[in-house]
Order: structure tokens, then C-alpha cells, then sequence
């Protein structure tokens, strides 16, 4: 992140530990996740507080920050980032909404994880508004084109034909443990949660950031979508995984070949110099 010049980002997404205090391990690679803490979310925070100044040195005028947590660190971190971007930056407090896992007979489950989202300057931020599902048209009126419409002081308002705006709630599975888009690694997440926040909240061409990218979900949804994508991870064997995903990719779009601005000249992350 250091050696990146101010505001070359347009948008950074980061899954950072949870302070899950577990040590996972992949079952069929053996690959490992440690997301222990000695001094528990007190140290994580010293941790997180320098990486998330960085974020925002390193985002554009429009540029937008994704942080995804659960309900572990998520309103410590929240305070954070008010205090980093200012109160009046935050945009968005995402649910993604879930329900693989176990349940509890002691609480209600636990299956949604929280995304925070701020703009460096909110009003000059990318923002496109995304569209899915269905409006409900029980009790409607339907005209002469079989079209459902609401009657109003103003005449007809029929809806719109992409459907309703998504809200901050988003209800996506979880990716099982036989999805043909799971690689080895602990943590991975859906590729679609990644291209709905890079199609909300950057532009083809626009520069994607993730510095905690795992198995490189956030590169591989970026490039997909025509936008350029740089990302690390402290271990290697998530460096080697996002490479092999990202090779499949260059494989079958055209890439952009045009390197971020750096203070110092550009190379391609080493397996070893991906590690701190
Ligand atoms: C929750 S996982 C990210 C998963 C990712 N979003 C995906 O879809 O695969 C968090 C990642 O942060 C990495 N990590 C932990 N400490 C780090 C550090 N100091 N610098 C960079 N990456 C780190 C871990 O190795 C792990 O891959």
C-alpha cells in the first residue's frame, strides 16, 4: 500500500480477519487461515487503524471503500472509519444476508455479515444504482399491454421494467462447499457479491484495489468486468491461488495493460514480496 501515490484507487473492497479467534484449515488442500489474536480485538484494531489511513490516502475524489466484517469488529470499525473518512462519508452500512452454517438454540443464528461502506467525498463518489428481483403486483391495476401500474394523483406509475432498486440488504448464498467456483482457500467469497460492489461503485477502466485478497475473488470480479485490479495477501499460497485464477481469466479477456502509478517502479508481486 506504501509504495502506491495518493488517490490511484477508484475503489478498494477489503475482507480483512474477523477476530474469528480460530485457526481454519482448508479440508481438501490443507491450506491454512490463522485469525487468532493475543491481545483480541484491541490489538486488531491497532492492526486495522494504519491499513484503513492508507485506504484512504490511496482513494480517488470518487472513490468508494468497501470493509467487511461481522459482528465481531464491525462497530468498533465503524467508529474507526468515522473518525478516518469523517460521519458525513459514510454511505452505507451493507447486510449480506446468508443461511448456510449451523444454528443456535441459544440465539437467534447469527447469518449475515456487515459491509461498511464510505466515499472519500460523499456526493463525488461513483455510484450506480443496481437493479434485481421483482416488484410485488398483488392488488394492481394492468393495462391495455397486460402492464401492472399503481394509480396515483398524477396519473399511472408504472414501475420499472429492470425491477426494484436494491437496497442495503442483500440476500445472496453463501458459497457452498461443493461450488464449482470454490479454490483452496478458508475464506473465499462469492464472485457475485464482488461484481455487484464493482458495478455499484466504479466505472470500466477504473482501478480496483483488495489488500487482503485471499484466494483473489475481488481481482478476478474486477478484471471480468473490464475494470484493472491489483490486490495482495500476507500468504503465499493465496498469492499463488489468485494467480491461478487471475491466468484464467487474462486467458479469455482482453486485459488492460496499464500499471497503477507507483513512487517507486512497478513490478509484479513476487510470491515473496507479497509477504510482509
Ligand atoms: C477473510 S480473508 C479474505 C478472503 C477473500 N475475500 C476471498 O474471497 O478469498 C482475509 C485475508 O487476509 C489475509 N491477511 C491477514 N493479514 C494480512 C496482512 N497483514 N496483510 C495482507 N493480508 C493479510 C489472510 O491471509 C486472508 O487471506
Amino acid at each position: 500500500m506504501k509504495s502506491l501515490d495518493d488517490g490511484v484507487c477508484d475503489l478498494i473492497y477489503i475482507d480483512p480477519p474477523f477476530v474469528t479467534q480460530r485457526k481454519r484449515t482448508h479440508r481438501a488442500s490443507g491450506a491454512k487461515y490463522d485469525d487468532r489474536w493475543s491481545g483480541g480485538l484491541k490489538q486488531f484494531l491497532a492492526f486495522l487503524h494504519p491499513r484503513l489511513s492508507e485506504c484512504h490516502r490511496l482513494l480517488s475524489e470518487r472513490g468508494t471503500l468497501y470493509v467487511h466484517l461481522d459482528w465481531r469488529a464491525a462497530h468498533y470499525v465503524r467508529v474507526l472509519l468515522d473518525t478516518i473518512f469523517g460521519e458525513r462519508n459514510f454511505l452505507n452500512e451493507v447486510i449480506w444476508h446468508y443461511r448456510t452454517g449451523g444454528l443456535s438454540t441459544k440465539w437467534f443464528a447469527r447469518k449475515h455479515d456487515t459491509i461498511l461502506v464510505y466515499a472519500k467525498k460523499a456526493g463525488s463518489h461513483s455510484f450506480q444504482v443496481q437493479r434485481e428481483g421483482t416488484f410485488r403486483t398483488d392488488g394492481l391495476n394492468y393495462d391495455e399491454d397486460g402492464r401492472p401500474y399503481k394509480n396515483t394523483k398524477k396519473g399511472r406509475l408504472y414501475f420499472n421494467a429492470a425491477g426494484p432498486a436494491l437496497s442495503d440488504v442483500w440476500d445472496m448464498p453463501f458459497l457452498s462447499t461443493v461450488s464449482l467456483e470454490r479454490v483452496d482457500w478458508p475464506t473465499q467469497k462469492p464472485v457475485a457479491l464482488l461484481e455487484r460492489i464493482i458495478r455499484s461503485s466504479s466505472r470500466e477502466g477504473d482501478l480496483i484495489a483488495d489488500f487482503f485478497c485471499g484466494s483473489g475473488t475481488t481481482l478476478v470480479a474486477a478484471m471480468g468486468l473490464g475494470r484493472r485490479a491489483i490486490g495482495c495477501d500476507i500468504e503465499s499460497r493465496a498469492v499463488a491461488i489468485t494467480r491461478e485464477r487471475l491466468k484464467k481469466i487474462c486467458a479469455t479477456r482482453p486485459v488492460f495493460s496499464s500499471a497503477p502509478r507507483t513512487n517507486r517502479p512497478h513490478k509484479l508481486p513476487s510470491e515473496s514480496s507479497a509477504r510482509r
